[in-house]
């Protein structure tokens, strides 16, 4: 499949799981490939697969909540590649705590990466995808859309992309560019390491029954980015994708 043959898709957290295993499916996909992260390590190792699988990539490292650095990026990757069709933002940081200790610090840091980072990136990307065509994939979360206890900050920065990719879907979408985002439910990458519950917390409130089980490694969220970003999804418009084996309860 070549869904993306002279495509151009910038990738933000590109390092690690999602964004690596979505960097891998474009590229297996004939895109030409934009990949940013903070992780300098880790971002050369994706790009270095992703040449390996034919891909050409520009990579920068570069952090999401820093204005300047987003629009050096975005600036660099138009000027590298001579266009964009596709931005995805996957760049994200998880914090869990009881509300009450919850310091300020915290809550100030996770929504600067995953919600003004994603609205910088938004930002700076539109002039370049008006003129192709092109379109978004945020990344949600499921905590956005059911009660998640511990995760007040990371839960209210999902909630904020949700709303953010509405908005976008109907301010941009008769100009002809689509946004949209994917809400993964539990996906076994390294931000799971983050995981911890407060002392005295009831483990019944987070282990929500989940129907399939199998499949909880990052390419199976990249599959549905790509499906998205894709032409296959040309009617496919503010839309919310959970990629989460189905959720019960
Ligand atoms: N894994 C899950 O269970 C899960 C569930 C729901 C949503 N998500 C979301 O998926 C996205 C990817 O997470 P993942 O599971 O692949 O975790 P991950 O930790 O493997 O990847 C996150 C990447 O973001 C990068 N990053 C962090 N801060 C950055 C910044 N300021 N600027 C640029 N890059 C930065 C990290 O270096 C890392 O490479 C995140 O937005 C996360 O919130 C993950």
């Amino acid at each position: 499949m070549e869904r993306f043959a002279d495509k151009v898709v910038l990738i933000t957290g590109a390092a690690s799981g999602i964004g690596r295993a979505t960097a891998e499916r474009l590229a297996s996909e004939g895109a030409a490939l934009a990949l940013s992260d903070v992780n300098a390590e880790g971002l050369e190792a994706t790009s270095e697969t992703c040449r390996a699988a034919g891909a050409r990539v520009f990579a920068q490292v570069s952090n999401v909540a820093d204005e300047a650095q987003v629009a050096d990026l975005v600036a660099a990757a138009v000027s590298e590649h001579g266009r964009l069709d596709v931005a995805v933002n996957v760049a994200g940081i998880l914090h869990f705590e009881d509300l009450r200790r919850t310091e300020l610090a915290d809550w100030d840091r996770i929504i600067a990466v995953n919600l003004t980072g994603t609205f910088l990136v938004c930002r700076a990307v539109m002039d370049h995808l008006l003129p192709t065509g092109g379109n978004i994939v945020n990344t949600s979360s499921t905590s956005a859309l059911a009660g998640h206890p511990w995760t007040v900050s990371y839960s209210a920065s999902k909630g904020g992309v949700y709303a953010l990719t509405q908005c976008l879907a109907v301010e941009f979408g008769k100009q002809g560019v689509r946004c949209n985002s994917v809400a993964p439910g539990s996906i076994l990458t390294p931000i799971q390491n983050e995981f911890r519950l407060p002392e005295g917390a009831d483990v019944k409130l987070i282990n929500r029954i989940t129907a399939l089980d199998e499949h909880r490694g990052p390419e199976t969220v990249a599959s549905a980015i790509a499906f998205l970003a894709s032409d296959d999804a040309a009617h496919v418009n503010g839309t919310c994708l959970k990629v989460d084996g189905g959720t019960l309860a």
